[in-house]
């Protein structure tokens, strides 16, 4: 019981880099998380998820929010932790997100990316069970409950704002400098401290109207059962070359190629689609 706990705690908080008992090959991977973690195993609002366009209800939400997402971002810290790349901040302006499905205001915690080993697949959501070449979760917490890992044990508590991306022959000038930062976090472990970013409207420039949304999960362990989803519908464009520098990221066992948990069951849940028509 302690163990676990102990283990549960640890792991909670595997995007700073402490926990390395989760992975997606072998022994390690997304059909043995259950084993440690109940909601993985268990739960019945777990992510990802294969949004079917045919079984949506469409609604139409209040505007979302975006605030301080024109403002570049600073004191950023990018980080490979064995399981993706992560960017945080730890200073200037907080981005934060309200309205559309969200009851409350979700300050920016972090981003990182999923990704597959050839552009044909590595996104964690699918559409009409397509798969796409990354998928960037921009996590945001409810800021009503104080810290984000008090939010993390709250229903509502999170919500992740994800993108899709496809493959182009054309570079994206907006990821320029990301693509040779990433270059500098290839190890595990490995950080950089970056003074000038882009802002997140520029990282993420595609139409946000249109989005779907349920509720679900974290899609690594623990798998709380915390988030709600806005997984919008229109996609980035990135370079087949751009693409590839996030499979040269090591992971614990050589190169990190791919880092998405197959889609799991809907069960009752019902996924929303905002159409601002
Ligand atoms: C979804 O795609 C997979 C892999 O391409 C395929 O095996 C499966 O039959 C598809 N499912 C549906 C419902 O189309
Ligand atoms: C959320 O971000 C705003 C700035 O946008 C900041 O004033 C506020 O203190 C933050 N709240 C929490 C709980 O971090
Ligand atoms: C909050 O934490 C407790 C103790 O770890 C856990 O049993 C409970 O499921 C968590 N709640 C949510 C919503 O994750
Ligand atoms: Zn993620």
């Amino acid at each position: 019981m302690l163990l676990g706990s102990a283990i549960f705690v640890m792991c909670f908080f595997a995007d700073l880099g402490f926990c390395q008992d989760f992975g997606y090959d072998g022994t390690i991977g997304p059909n043995f998380w259950g084993e440690r973690y109940q909601n993985c195993g268990h739960g019945k609002l777990q992510s990802p998820i294969d949004i079917e366009e045919t079984d949506v209800i469409v609604q139409k939400f209040p505007p979302l929010i975006f605030k301080n997402f024109d403002e570049p971002l600073e004191s950023v810290h990018l980080k490979n932790n064995g399981h993706t790349v992560v960017v945080s901040i730890s200073g200037g302006a907080v981005p934060s997100i309200s309205g559309g499905p969200l009851a409350g205001t979700y300050n920016f915690s972090q981003l990182h990316f999923h990704w597959g080993k050839t552009d044909e697949e590595g996104s964690e959501n699918l559409i009409n069970n397509q798969s796409f070449p990354l998928e960037l979760h921009m996590v945001m917490f409810k800021t009503d409950h104080g810290s984000f890992a008090e939010a993390a044990n709250e229903t509502d508590g999170l919500a992740v704002l994800s993108f899709l991306y496809i493959a182009t022959s054309e570079d994206n000038e907006n990821y320029e400098q990301f693509a040779e930062q990433l270059l500098l976090v290839q190890d595990v472990g490995s950080s950089v401290d970056i003074n000038g970013f882009v802002s997140l409207d520029d990282f993420t420039t595609t139409d946000r109207n249109h989005y779907f949304t349920y509720r679900g999960s974290l899609t690594t362990p623990p798998c709380s059962e915390v988030v709600i989803w806005i997984e919008f519908k229109n996609t980035i464009k990135l370079s087949h070359n751009q693409l590839q520098e996030f499979r040269e990221l090591s992971g614990q066992e050589g190169k990190l190629e791919h880092n998405f948990r197959p889609i799991q069951p809907l069960h009752d849940r019902v996924v929303y689609m905002n159409s601002p028509e």
